[in-house]
């Protein structure tokens, strides 16, 4: 059994509140951490550090958790970089270039859709993404929905099966046919190649009726729920998400005062996804009104070709710094522990013994740099389950 040491830490975040600086950051200095068999074996003064067989040298750099990106849709084919341009010229987003990529998706083999989620995966890993959810939603028939399903299992164990993420064009007369579909054969099988069901409850997607059906029999079948809500305009999506005990609501945009105080009182994290608003030139969410409120907020990037074609958690950091309303330490968290509520993941997302040894290392001395220099490369070194993954 091998055993690394990371040490020579200025300040690390380990997100175990009341353990150090930071509030909820639980920052520490001078400290080091011994990985063993892709676990926190120990944490604590380096001067105490156990003997380990291999040294990383931190060289007084911030080490973080890795970014636990809860919200992603990378098994697509083709792109939609015109549909961006129209938008920057003044065309409004409104979902409806998702078909353009789900006819694209389903022309694909599997080698064109893996060769894209892998090449996604490794450039979010290298932005220091160690965990990331990935969603189905780009197939919408039987066979692609189970196919792009099967292909994200190979990088993740986080899948979300979106079947219900718009009406396909050969339904687009037979929505209720559609939704049988879903909740019949196509749930069948997906679901073992998912452990989540997510559902884009919006006008012109699918409503709430549909969209409590599809979660309903999607959790009888031993999915947890996720639902893509209140992005576009107000809805009835947070409420919902609330009210089936959903593991996340994603986007929440456009929030009334009772969605604010219905996630407030509940299990349910507020995903934001600011790279949506700034690829689709709308209104940033309101991050603050909800921290004040004291809802778990998480951001993801919300990966795809239509909406945010971006796999960068640092971006989003530094969005919701400047024009959400969040400090520094409030996004870094959401970035990280965030994200793990928002999978319910108690194992990555923090540094302590036992927790999964995934990690950044950062070209900085603080978390804040993330939104101090934004566009900047600052991720130095990734460990995910213990691995280097960048050239030393
Ligand atoms: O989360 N809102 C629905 N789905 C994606 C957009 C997908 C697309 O435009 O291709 C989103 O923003
Ligand atoms: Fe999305």
């Amino acid at each position: 059994m091998s055993s690394l040491l990371v040490d020579n830490i200025g300040e690390l975040v380990t997100n175990v509140a009341g353990t150090g600086e930071g509030g909820r950051l639980g920052i520490r200095r001078g400290a080091a951490i011994l990985v063993e068999e892709g676990r926190i074996a120990w944490l604590g003064p380096a001067r105490y550090a156990p003997a380990a067989d291999r040294r990383l040298d931190a060289e007084g750099a911030a080490v973080l958790p890795g970014f636990v990106d809860s919200h992603a849709h990378l098994v697509f084919a083709g792109d939609r970089a015109a549909e961006f341009a129209a938008r920057m010229a003044g065309q409004p987003y409104t979902g409806g270039g998702i078909r353009t990529t789900v006819a694209a998706t389903r022309a694909a083999s599997d080698d064109v859709l893996r060769a894209t989620v892998r090449r996604l995966r490794t450039e979010a890993m290298r932005q220091g993404t160690t965990t990331i959810e990935i969603k189905s939603g780009y197939g919408l028939n039987v066979t692609d929905e189970a196919r792009s399903l099967r292909i994200a299992t190979e990088v993740t164990e986080e899948t979300t099966f979106l079947g219900a993420h718009v009406v396909p064009t050969e339904y687009a007369d037979r929505p209720d046919d559609y939704v049988g579909l879903v909740c019949g054969p196509m749930l069948t099988a997906a679901a073992p190649y998912a452990r989540w069901i997510d559902v884009f409850c919006e006008r012109g997607a699918f409503d709430a009726d549909h969209a409590r059906a599809i979660l309903t029999v999607g959790q009888a079948a031993g999915l947890g729920l996720r639902l893509h809500a209140n992005q576009l305009g107000p809805g009835p999506g947070v409420q919902l998400a609330v009210e089936l005990g959903a593991a996340s609501a994603d986007h929440c945009t456009h929030l009334s005062g009772a969605d604010v105080e219905a996630l407030a009182g509940s299990s349910t994290v507020a995903t934001l996804l600011p790279g949506a608003e700034f690829s689709t030139r709308s209104p940033y969410p309101d991050a603050r009104r909800l921290l004040d409120a004291r809802v778990t907020v998480a951001l993801a990037t919300d990966c795809n070709p239509g909406s945010s074609y971006t796999s960068s958690m640092p971006f989003c950091v530094a969005l919701a710094v400047r024009e959400m309303g969040m400090t520094p330490a409030e996004a870094v968290w959401a970035a990280t522990a965030g994200g793990a509520r928002a999978l319910r993941r108690t194992d990555v997302g923090v540094l302590r013994p036992g927790a999964r040894a995934d990690l950044m290392i950062l070209d900085a001395p603080s978390h804040l740099h993330l939104a101090y220099r934004p566009g900047v490369p600052l991720i130095r070194q990734v460990l995910h389950n213990g691995v280097p993954q960048c050239r030393p």
